[in-house]
């Protein structure tokens, strides 16, 4: 008999990041003491999935236990399939040091659902060597129908612009809309449906250490993201069979196996390893009460850790509505140029550091050493602004994707239709102030 068990309309989510959750949607589904016993209730099976080594220090552990109706073993062989949109090498061209900046991707005009509209944009490392990460966006106008999805690449943060995503998990389901971001683990199975339609947004891969919060230093036990707004779904199946495709990201390319079932078809799950959400309008933004305007690390939402100390292979920061308060202070970012490299993507309204051009579905990249900054029009403005009162920069969802590596952007993203090929030009009429005679 086929049974979809009703997804809950409330009380959807358990709170916190990187904690021991148990959820059933049986009662007496999980097993008390134990995590594989002889025979586990209802007939269920008990499979682990790690998503850490084994070994890992406790407080990085993540994995769970998931009691489902058959094992994640139980499909067909897999075949190759085109990959379409999605790679996983960044060395097929030079990666110039121009400052680069993309329009938003067009929306689909053919029927395209989730995993066929993901784009590359850029990337580095490899999924291969567990390091590095990829920079995708996507584009689609339908729901994934008889397919489900799994990237053995790395973990999936899901950055949606326009329109909401449903997120049908092997773990339960995790509705997100603009504004909101998800993370689905390495290897866990998923179908993503379109409530409005069609969707569009940005995806970063991390290959790498799983995305954690940063530790807070001086600033204390509480700012920035909260653990407690990270939310995880409760337990949620589906008992249906029929003749269905399981997509899975391996080493790179996009492969195809039949399954004769639905995989989301876990009853109860306990465990660290899990997908969640959590909403960018949360973010306790901290900044600069005095003077100057502090280094944007101060807006770190998830790191993701490399081996040396101090220096993370993947930040994702935001720029979230905030109030300016520094006086005597170019408010707006200054101009820079980092070590590290920089993706940018606008969710929503305006980013405070650009009077146009950059727009919301649109993306930037500035690598390493790249000079970059306010635009010739933001710059006048906020040299001439009144610092001695507080202004808001509201209505406005900006982020960043940056990274210890170099962002490579694929040759499609440079040769793409979307790029504006006159992003330079924001800088050319930046005026020659200097006078030695006048301070
Ligand atoms: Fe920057």
């Amino acid at each position: 008999m086929n049974h979809a068990a009703p997804a809950p309309a409330e009380a959807l989510y358990q709170s916190g990041f990187g904690n021991e959750f148990s959820t059933e949607a049986l009662p007496g589904a999980l097993p008390v003491g134990q995590n594989s016993p002889q025979r586990a209730p209802y007939g269920l099976y008990a499979e682990q999935i790690s998503g850490t080594a084994f070994t890992a220090p406790r407080s990085h552990n993540r994995r769970s236990w998931l009691y489902r109706i058959r094992p994640s073993a139980v499909h067909m062989p897999f075949a190759p399939i085109e990959n379409r949109g999605i790679q996983s090498r960044f060395d097929e061209t030079a990666t110039p040091p121009n400052q680069l900046r993309w329009d938003p991707l067009p929306m689909p005009t053919e029927p395209t659902d989730f995993i066929d509209g993901w784009v590359t944009m850029a990337g580095n490392g490899s999924p291969d060597a567990m390091s590095g990460c990829a920079i995708h966006v996507y584009a689609a106008n339908r729901s994934m129908q008889g397919r489900f999805f799994y990237c053995a690449d790395g973990e999936l943060l899901i950055v949606p612009q326009q329109g909401r995503l449903r997120l049908a998990t092997e773990f339960g389901i995790v509705d997100i809309e603009p504004q909101e971001i998800a993370i689905v683990p390495r290897g866990c199975r998923f179908r993503v449906e379109l409530p409005d339609g069609s969707a569009r947004g940005y995806i970063c891969e991390n290959y790498g250490a799983l995305l954690r919060l940063p530790d807070l230093g001086v600033i204390g036990s509480n700012g920035l993201a909260n653990p407690r707004d990270f939310l995880i779904p409760h337990a949620w199946y589906e008992d249906v069979e029929g003749d269905f495709e399981l997509v899975a990201k391996f080493s790179g390319n996009l492969w195809s196996a039949r399954i004769g079932h639905s995989p989301l078809d876990v009853v109860a799950w306990h465990g660290s390893y899990a997908p969640c959400k959590y909403d960018l309008r949360r973010f306790n933004a901290i900044g600069s009460i005095s003077y100057d305007h502090p280094d944007p690390s101060i807006f770190l939402v998830l790191q993701s850790p490399s081996d040396t100390p101090g220096v993370d292979t993947l930040d994702f920061v935001i720029f979230p509505p905030r109030w300016l308060t520094a006086e005597n202070t170019f408010r707006p970012p200054w101009f820079h140029r980092n070590v590290a490299s920089e993706f940018m993507g606008l969710i929503h309204g305006a980013y405070d550091a650009k009077a146009e051009g950059f727009v919301p579905g649109g993306a930037s990249l500035h690598n390493c050493m790249s000079g970059h900054g306010p635009d010739a029009q933001t710059f006048e403005k906020a040299s001439a602004a009144d610092t001695s009162k507080p202004t808001r920069v509201a209505d406005t969802m900006a982020f960043m994707f940056e990274t210890r590596n170099l962002i490579k952007p694929t040759r499609a993203a440079l040769d793409s239709a979307q790029l504006q090929a006159e992003y330079f030009e924001c800088w050319q009429t930046i005026k020659k102030n200097f006078s030695p005679d006048s301070r």
